[in-house]
């Protein structure tokens, strides 16, 4: 069985006194990590403090990006090096406001997939469609499109540690969200085409969540289904109360 993961994605929210009260307030009150993973995915300034906070408890820190090169002359960028020598363990890739707002491509997740597994940080990939994409049919393949290019030359077993979140843009902060059997029957087409290029093994092992307006009220149906394996929420993930119920779901 896939063991949920469930990460609040801050986006740029939260001063840092504010998210230090966040974990101190939930951190006693995650789940066990042997049942569900539980994490929080802040902004760069707010890591390191969080790491030592959460420290010796099941609450787990993410970063929302990263470059994808160890060092140098890249001003402005944090290097997976950095991040993993704060204590940091997971990194949302190609989420698609870095996509829209800030150029990121299919190529440049890819290498900071790869850069991922190098420092071994777990990377959570997201894809997802557009509406008009999605209005025009062309939903699954631009979904099969990225998960291919974001995955390009890891090894089968690289492919089995990778968590994919299958965010449908319009869903995204919209209060639209995905009808379960949709985000299913996505998750579902997203672990055929792994297993086309990595094989059955990894096809079973890869985690795919879904994210777009996930909330307490509907994340129990999201995670009843059959392919969905964990949620990366956005706005839902910013109050204690909620990103409580949220990870509790996923025991
Ligand atoms: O990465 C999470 C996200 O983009 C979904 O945001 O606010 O719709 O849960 P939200």
């Amino acid at each position: 069985m896939r063991k949920k993961v469930i990460a609040g994605n801050w986006k740029m929210n939260k001063l840092v006194g504010e998210a230090e009260q966040f974990v101190e307030d939930v951190k006693e009150s995650v789940p066990s990590s042997e049942k569900v993973e539980s994490v929080v995915v802040a902004p760069f300034t707010h890591l390191h403090a969080l790491v030592e906070k959460a420290k010796g408890t099941d609450l787990k820190i993410g970063a929302q990006n990263m470059h994808a090169e160890e060092s140098g002359a890249f001003t402005g960028e944090v290097s997976p090096e950095m991040l993993k020598d704060i204590g940091v363990e997971y990194v949302v890739l190609g989420h698609s406001e870095r996509r829209e707002l800030f150029g990121e491509t299919d190529e440049s997740v890819n290498q900071k997939v790869h850069a991922a597994f190098k420092h071994n940080l777990v990377p959570i990939v997201c894809v997802g469609e557009s509406d008009e994409q999605r209005e025009n049919n062309q939903a699954e393949t631009i979904v099969e499109d990225q998960v291919k290019k974001a995955l390009k030359d890891l090894t089968n077993e690289q492919v089995q540690d990778v968590i994919i979140a299958y965010e449908p843009i319009w869903a995204i902060g919209t209060g639209k969200t995905a009808t379960a059997e949709d985000a299913n029957a996505m998750c579902t087409h997203i672990r055929n085409v792994v297993k086309a290029f990595a094989g059955d093994e990894a096809a079973q092992a890869v985690r795919i969540q879904y994210g777009g307006s996930v909330k307490p009220a509907n994340v129990d149906e999201m995670l009843g289904q059959s392919d969905i394996d964990g949620a990366l929420v956005g706005g839902a993930s910013l109050k204690t109360d909620s990103f409580l119920a949220l990870v509790e779901a996923g025991t």
